[in-house]
Parts: C-alpha cells; sequence; structure tokens
C-alpha cells in the first residue's frame, strides 16, 4: 500500500484533449489518487433526472489505464441551477432572513427535503455506475460540510431535533434560561432558529443550534455514506473536513462517522508560523481519528487565500508541509488542485499543474515530491496505528469554542482557537509531541493533559478530568474553563465551578484587562487580556500578581497535581511555565529542536522514521541515527539539514 499523492482534478473544465496531457504529467509527478467530480454536479445532471456520465466513464478509464487511482466525490456540496429554480425553498436563508441565490457553490439547505433527495439520487447513480470501476479507491462525500440555512425546514427540524434532546419544553426553557427577557416558551412551534435580534441574542439558543446544524448536516453525510456502503462495501468512505470558527461540525461525533479521517488545511502564515499550524493541525487530524492513519485531503501548493491577500509558499514549503502531515499520521499528501483553472473565482488559486503550464517550479516540486512519496515504501506508513510517543494531551472541544462564540461574554479576548494553538505551538518547538483528545476521553496513557479554554464543562467531564488528577496526572487548566455546563449555564459558588475544588481555587471576581493593558506577575513577566480575583484553597501559589493576588497555582490533589493558569502569557512566559510543568510531569525533551526545526520520531512495528524538517533559512544540525531514505547514507550523529530542507531517515533498531 502505497502513501496517496495527487489533487482535486476538475477534468470538466477541459477540452477532451487535455485529459490525455493530465494522465501524462500525473504519471509523471508520481501521482496515484485525485479528487473527481466534487463540483460535477451540473455535468452529471444538467437536468433533472437526466445523467450525462459518457464523460466521467472515459476521464475514469484514462486514470485507471494510466495507473491513477480515484478519490470520487459526490457532487452534492453544489446543486445546478435548474435544481434552485424548481426549488427555491432549498436555497439557504440567512440569520437576516435573507434567501440566498444560485451563483457561488454550498448553495442548499441541509433540511431541504428536495435537496436530500436530489443528493441521494445523485450519489446513487454515481454509486451503481462506477461500483466496480478499477480506479475507484475513496468515496469523497461532498465537500467541506459546514453551511447554515434560518429558513422553515430548518425551523422544523430545529424543533424535532430540540424534542429528542429535551423530551419536554420545560426542560428546554430551563436549559435556556427562557425567562430571562421574557423568552419562555409555551408551544415547540414558538420556537425559531436563531434570527436576527433587535440585541444579544439567547446564548443556549445559538449553541444548540450549532449543535443541531453539526447533527443535520452528519445525517445528510450519513444517508449518503450508508448507500455508498451497500453499493460497494470494501471502499472507505470519508468527507473532508475544515477548521473554522464558521463551521457547524462538532469533530470528535463526526470521526466515528467517516471510514477515514480527511482534513483540508490551509496555513494563513507565513514561514515557520505555517509550519506551525500544519503541525497542530495534524495532531488535531490524528486526534479525531483516534490515533490511526487519516488523510490530508486538501493543500495548496502556492498561493492561498490569507485575510483578502494570497500567500505564496516559498519553494520547498509544500514538500516540507507534505511530509509533516505524513510524519503525523497523514497516509499520503493531497492537493487542492491539479490543474489551475482559466476562469472561475478560484483562478489564481495555486495548482499543482499552474497556468504557466509543467515547464514550473512547482510542477518541477510536484514531481520530486511524488517520486520521494513513493520511495517511501513502508506499509506500516498507511494501515499502521499512528505511534509518534506523544505522552502529553490537549483537550479539544468544538463545543466549547462555539459557546465562546456567544454574546455577553466579559470581553471578546476570550478566545478558543489562539489559546490552543499557543499552548500546541509552544511544545512544537520545544519538541515535545502531543495528542490532541476529546472531553471525557480515557486519559491513562498521558502524564501530562492540557485544558486551555474548556469553557462549557459536564459533571462527567469534571469527574474524568479529577479521577485523572487522582490517579497520579499533571493536569494543566486555563482561565475561563469548567465556568458552564453543557448548556452554559453558568455553575454557582465561585468559579472555576466544575474544577474548583480539583484545582483548589475559588474566583470570586474576574478582572478582565483593557486592550494593552499589562498585569505584572512576580516573575517579572505580564500577564495580558485577563485577570481574575483568584484564592487559593488548597493549592499553592506559584506566580503572584505584582497586586499580592495569586496568578499561577498547583494544587497537589491524590497522586497528581492539578495547575491553574489565570491569565494570558506571552509564548515566551508560556514557554518558560509548560518547560517546569513537562519537567514535573515527566515529559520534557532533553534537548528542545534547533529553531524553526520540526523533528517527528515515528514508530512503525519495529522501525523508527525520524522526519527532519528545516522551516528554517539556516542550516540546522539534528542528532538522528538510521538510514537516509533519500540517498541510503548511514547516519550515527549530526544530520545537517540545509536551510528549508529535510531528511528522512529509517532506523531498523530504534531506542525504545
Ligand atoms: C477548500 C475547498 C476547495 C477550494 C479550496 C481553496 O476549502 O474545499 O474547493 O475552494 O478551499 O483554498
Amino acid at each position: 500500500m502505497a502513501l496517496w499523492y495527487g489533487g482535486d482534478y476538475n477534468p470538466e473544465q477541459w477540452p477532451e484533449p487535455v485529459w490525455l496531457e493530465d494522465v501524462a504529467l500525473m504519471r509523471e509527478a508520481g501521482v496515484n489518487l485525485v479528487s473527481l467530480g466534487v463540483f460535477a454536479w451540473s455535468r452529471l445532471e444538467p437536468a433533472e433526472g437526466r445523467y450525462e456520465f459518457g464523460w466521467l466513464d472515459r476521464v475514469m478509464d484514462l486514470l485507471a489505464d494510466g495507473g491513477v487511482g480515484v478519490a470520487l466525490a459526490t457532487p452534492t456540496a453544489s446543486p445546478p441551477p435548474w435544481f434552485s429554480l424548481a426549488h427555491p425553498d432549498a436555497l439557504p436563508v440567512t440569520a437576516d432572513g435573507v434567501r440566498l441565490t444560485h451563483g457561488s457553490r454550498d448553495t442548499y439547505c441541509a433540511s431541504a427535503p428536495a435537496y436530500r433527495q436530489a443528493a441521494l439520487r445523485v450519489a446513487g447513480e454515481l454509486a451503481q455506475r462506477y461500483r466496480d470501476h478499477p480506479a475507484l479507491r475513496l468515496w469523497h462525500v461532498h465537500n467541506e460540510y459546514g453551511t447554515w440555512c434560518h429558513c422553515a425546514h430548518t425551523a422544523t427540524a430545529f424543533r424535532e431535533w430540540l424534542r429528542r434532546r429535551y423530551g419536554g419544553l420545560d426542560e428546554l426553557n430551563d436549559a435556556w434560561t427562557t425567562s430571562f427577557w421574557s423568552q419562555y416558551y409555551s408551544d415547540w412551534a414558538q420556537i425559531q432558529p436563531p434570527l436576527a435580534t433587535q440585541y444579544l441574542s439567547n446564548p443556549a439558543q445559538q449553541l444548540d443550534f450549532r449543535r443541531f446544524t453539526s447533527d443535520e448536516l452528519l445525517a445528510a453525510y450519513c444517508e449518503q455514506r450508508d448507500l455508498l456502503r451497500t453499493a460497494t462495501p470494501g471502499t472507505p468512505v470519508t468527507t473532508n473536513f475544515v477548521l473554522g470558527g464558521w463551521v457547524p461540525v462538532e469533530h470528535w461525533s463526526w470521526s466515528s462517522e467517516v471510514d477515514i479521517v480527511a482534513i483540508d488545511h490551509y496555513p494563513d502564515r507565513a514561514g515557520v508560523a505555517a509550519a506551525e499550524q500544519t503541525a497542530f493541525a495534524a495532531d488535531l487530524a490524528r486526534g479525531w481519528a483516534g490515533g490511526q492513519p487519516w488523510l490530508l485531503l486538501e493543500q495548496a501548493p502556492n498561493l492561498i487565500y490569507s485575510a483578502g491577500r494570497m500567500l505564496a509558499k516559498e519553494p520547498g514549503q509544500m514538500t516540507r508541509h507534505s511530509l509533516a502531515h505524513i510524519a503525523r499520521g497523514s497516509r499520503g499528501a493531497m492537493f487542492f488542485q491539479w490543474r489551475q483553472p482559466v476562469g472561475g473565482a478560484e483562478r489564481f488559486h495555486s495548482a499543482m499543474l499552474p497556468h504557466a503550464g509543467a515547464d514550473s517550479r512547482i510542477f518541477r516540486e510536484s514531481a520530486v515530491l511524488g517520486r520521494l512519496l513513493g520511495e517511501l515504501d513502508d506499509p506500516g506508513l498507511v494501515t499502521e496505528p499512528v505511534d509518534i510517543g506523544a505522552r502529553t494531551a490537549i483537550v479539544w472541544d468544538d463545543q466549547s469554542w462555539w459557546a465562546l462564540q456567544s454574546s455577553g461574554l466579559p470581553t471578546a479576548a476570550l478566545r478558543y482557537l489562539e489559546p490552543i494553538q499557543a499552548v500546541h505551538r509552544v511544545l512544537w518547538r520545544a519538541g515535545v509531541p502531543v495528542d490532541f483528545v476529546a472531553p471525557g476521553a480515557e486519559l491513562g496513557e498521558y502524564a501530562l493533559v492540557l485544558v486551555p479554554s474548556l469553557y462549557l464543562v459536564s459533571d462527567q467531564v469534571a469527574a474524568s478530568l479529577t479521577s485523572y488528577v487522582d490517579e497520579g496526572g499533571q493536569l494543566v487548566v486555563w482561565y475561563f474553563s469548567g465556568i458552564a455546563d453543557e448548556a452554559g449555564r453558568v455553575r454557582l459558588g465561585g468559579y472555576p465551578g466544575a474544577l474548583r475544588e480539583l484545582l483548589g481555587v475559588r474566583v470570586e471576581e474576574f478582572l478582565p484587562l483593557a486592550e494593552g493593558e499589562a498585569a505584572p506577575l512576580s516573575t517579572g513577566e505580564h500577564g495580558r487580556d485577563w485577570s481574575e480575583r483568584l484564592a487559593v484553597t488548597t493549592a499553592q501559589v506559584v506566580v503572584s500578581y505584582a497586586t499580592g493576588l495569586p496568578a499561577i497555582t498547583r494544587n497537589h490533589y491524590s497522586r497528581g497535581s492539578a495547575w491553574y493558569v489565570s491569565t494570558w502569557l506571552d509564548d515566551l512566559a508560556l514557554a518558560r511555565l509548560l518547560a517546569e510543568i513537562a519537567a514535573v510531569a515527566g515529559v520534557a525533551q532533553e534537548q528542545a529542536p534547533p529553531a524553526g526545526v520540526e523533528v517527528v520520531h515515528r514508530r512503525v512495528g519495529s522501525t523508527g522514521w525520524s522526519f527532519v524538517l528545516n522551516h528554517s533559512d539556516a542550516e540546522r544540525a539534528v542528532a538522528v541515527r538510521g538510514v537516509d531514505a533519500v540517498d541510503g547514507s548511514e547516519i550515527t550523529g549530526l544530520r545537517a539539514v540545509p536551510a528549508g530542507g529535510y531528511a528522512i531517515v529509517r532506523d531498523e533498531q530504534p531506542e525504545l
């Protein structure tokens, strides 16, 4: 089994002679998998019930003959114009009540019966037609689920979902605290999706609507998956996840419904920061996959969108990012896209085969990368559980992220993603491997568990964190965690309600800091954004505010300890604190990798694979042992890696 390599392929955008050139160039580039038909619905079904598969038959055959496998997409992320005209009720409605029109993509309502039926029909036709095709390797359902709708169909489905969740209106009224501002519901029919409101809207309604939307989209995915599984029981089915604050997808529940977790990843920073984002996304994907191999289904070879400007990747970067994903468990490296289009909204988005053609730096780098991946011929890289030696875990919770986007929080500086990324980044720089785990997951294998921004904590999650510490774990909890229950209701008696006893602290008041304000600490460092009037009950003070109040504490609890951090630290201060805690937990690395260098040691069966990726602009030397997978040389000491380069070293007798 080889690593998968390739990209989104859109032959429907090109005349037939180009297809022949595509396959020839794919072979030259070592491409062995393409995502096909992702946005091809209007070309597959140009009128209702009239299917045109001839062109796709020829493309599938050409690819099979060329030795290129296919991740065949169901095209349901973009219904064709005829569908939207025939079923205007299936067009999505925004929170402002505006019904969107056709002309972009992802323009559908997942609760509209007409959409669900049409999506299943076209998926079913594809399944029947290509179930035995030799090119078929994987089903790629839809694309980046994440669409919102607030229409009447959605309202009906939302109410049904709420009935299932709460059983009765009393329970719902209680969970949503509807006595506040006269929102008490006396009939289910009064409940709407969270439409635009006059002033701050109900945060519990917002949160439940996200949960509902996640479940509704998941149901739409599962319908297609079940149909595809029935047609081709041996072919894995997946969909590509995308990460973003707007995405209403609860990744832990979705991950258990896909045969292989697949993600798209587009860093929006340059240089080493992009490598840090890449490692973060890859570790998260491995977490969602429960430590099994997963798949990077999209990344950009060069220009990507970033805050209104496109960001270029420097030469070598697409290679290093691909290797970083593979090192952390991806069973291949896929790109968006194979060939850069002449028109359409994404005509300047990069591709493996750019507008300049094959005589280009990007295509040449794509071909070198394809050959390299072809040479990493250990089937275990694709099939074995992914072991990068992580004994540190970070808790990931989409629902707390959603709740931290609600109205009425004490400060806009309370964020979800940034603190988690900061913690991951600091450990990445220190060379500490990290897993991501779900709230309430079994934590016994970890020596250190980190909990930034876990705003919602159920009794069950609080109990699992407590028993983790009870059994000897080191737990670190950051401010604004454990504040509320699953419905977002504040836990009383002093913050952080759910974890107060475990942490041995009690917070009576929040003291959010003004923008730019710094809270001096006893270490000479500063806290920002947030501080608290914190009192210790059983914990010891590790760091104080200059005011004398505790800022960072440690509570020896049973066999372990629970640390609490009540302010936002910059990366240097955070690194110092985490180094101290990592040493206590026994997970500190003897030596951090040189600045800008990423080293991943992955054990595959009895083989040790070391991936050394130099994201910096200077040559760096790293101690590794084994045989260089590229040139076959034996390495026993330091291996110099050029600026922007990499080394992959295979060791048949790794140290335990
Ligand atoms: C992804 C999407 C692709 C393409 C790409 C551009 O999110 O799945 O279709 O739009 O972004 O970066």
